[in-house]
């Protein structure tokens, strides 16, 4: 069964969003597989945007992924769950997200945009394997 990871950020576990996001993806037919709430550490953080290491917005972004509980979720339901993920979440840049994504109804800007979805199968496992090993 295809599965994917999504990471509810610490934005939008700050502002109260971690449930209406969840709901989301549960109304569209998905289903979570595994979920947990946990401050995401640096070394964490690291290997998962290991392809962003040398960018400008590297060190603001591991800063931001860790300064407070994330809801790290395993969601599946459909073949190619990652594509439906990503396509309930919107583009990065929340300015430029279409209206009835979550970035689009939520966001205002790129660092903080809510929510993360692994981008491909391969990223899926190697995220789901980082962050829940057991499975
Ligand atoms: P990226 O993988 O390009 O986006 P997505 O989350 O849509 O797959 O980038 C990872 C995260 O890095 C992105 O969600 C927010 C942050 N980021 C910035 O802060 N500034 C930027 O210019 C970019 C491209 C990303
Ligand atoms: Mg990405």
């Amino acid at each position: 069964m295809d599965r994917t990871l999504v990471i509810i950020k610490p934005d939008a576990v700050e502002r109260g969003l971690s449930g209406e996001i969840v709901a989301r993806l549960e109304r569209k037919g998905l289903h979570l597989v595994a979920a947990q709430l946990r401050t995401i550490d640096a070394d964490t953080a690291a290997q998962h945007y290991a392809e962003h290491v040398g960018r400008p917005y590297y060190a603001a972004l591991v800063d931001f992924i860790t300064r407070g509980p994330s809801l790290v979720l395993v969601v599946a339901g459909v073949p190619e769950v990652w594509r439906v993920v990503r396509s309930l979440m919107g583009t990065t840049n929340p300015l430029e997200a279409a209206p009835g994504t979550i970035r689009g109804d939520f966001g205002l800007i790129t660092r903080e945009n809510l929510v993360h979805g692994s981008d491909s199968p391969e990223a899926a496992e190697r995220e789901i394997a980082l962050f829940f090993p057991a499975l």
